[in-house]
């Protein structure tokens, strides 16, 4: 068994996005190990009731589910909502949804499909959730992003892929907008007692891009599996981020292997970081002055 059942308990509560297949459910496996009260979202009822009870034979405990498109900003508010009513408080919150489409899909609210979910989601079910984070502090939002992110820069005359759309140009945007977010969330977090942090998880092998995958994906993926890490490995650093001692001071970091690493000199740009926070509060109608 990958995650040995851990005598110590961590008890608390935390929420894990996209904890269905792959890294998410294998991060709510080993917090649940550890005793924590984990609730996970996935966007189909059937699969995440199968996972939460796949989560419970594992790691035991209780295992709450909601169910959520996060590409649709109606649902994600929905979702923000039904946590608010359900869960009275939030120490940590794991930002791991996220996906790769090689061909421009645009969402429900009329949105570049991989701006939405892997960037627009996670900003706005973080500033819905962030008074429920603070007055459950010390509380902590872990991230998950790439390494892909060194590629990335913020193209804000073409945010949405219009004028021209790459899958990889689009995903290493979001993953780079993903660690500006977490920085930016932790300047506008500091002396809150909750801290704000993004990883990359490695190359694991998942279900990762497979709705629409591109010539990587459908060629290199297959020979490459052997070598990617489980899920279970893969999970290793959110988990480290989501419960660690030694890390519960830290914010405003980025992380591979659980160890901080520097991240690219784009994601170090404040005034980039603080445009896109005015720019997606905009996108999904909240005001840049607020926390969200
Ligand atoms: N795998 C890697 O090598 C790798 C490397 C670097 C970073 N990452 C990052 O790690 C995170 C997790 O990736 P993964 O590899 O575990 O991917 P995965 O196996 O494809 O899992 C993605 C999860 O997100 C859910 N999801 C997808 N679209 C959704 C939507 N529209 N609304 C709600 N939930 C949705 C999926 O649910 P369904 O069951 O409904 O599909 C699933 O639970 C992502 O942020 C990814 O960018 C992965």
């Amino acid at each position: 068994m990958e995650h040995p059942r851990s005598s110590t308990t961590f008890g608390r509560t935390v929420l894990v996005t996209g904890a269905t297949t792959g890294i998410g459910r294998a991060t709510a496996v080993g917090l649940a190990t550890m005793g924590a009260h984990v609730a996970i979202t996935g966007r189909d009822r059937g699969r995440t009731e199968d996972a939460a009870r796949e989560i419970r034979a594992a790691g035991g405990g209780q295992v709450d589910v909601f169910v959520a498109d996060l590409s649709s900003q109606a649902q994600v508010r929905r979702l923000a909502g039904e946590v608010l009513g359900r869960l009275p408080r939030i120490d940590v919150l794991v930002n791991n949804v996220g996906g790769y489409w090689n061909t421009r899909h645009v969402t429900a609210d009329g949105l570049e499909r991989t701006f939405a979910l892997n960037h627009l989601a996670p900003f706005l079910l973080t500033s819905l959730l962030l008074d429920r984070l603070i007055h459950s502090a010390p509380a902590r939002v872990v991230t998950v992003a790439s390494g892909a992110h060194a590629m990335g820069r913020i193209d804000f005359d073409d945010l949405q892929g219009e004028r021209s759309y790459s899958g990889s140009r689009a995903y290493d945007q979001s993953k780079l907008a993903n660690v500006l977010f977490s920085y930016e969330l932790a300047r506008r977090l500091l002396g809150s007692g909750v801290t704000a942090n993004a990883l990359h998880p490695g190359v694991v092998s998942t279900s990762f891009g497979a709705e629409d995958p591109g010539r990587v994906q459908r060629l290199l993926v297959p020979l490459l599996r052997p070598f990617m890490k489980s899920p279970a490995r893969g999970a290793a650093t959110s988990i480290h981020l989501a419960s660690a001692p030694d890390v519960a001071l830290m914010s405003g970091c980025y992380f591979a292997g659980s160890r901080p690493k520097r991240s690219s000199a784009r994601s170090y740009d404040e005034d980039v970081a603080a445009r896109l926070w005015a720019v997606s509060a905009d996108l999904v109608g909240l005001t840049a002055a607020a926390h969200g």
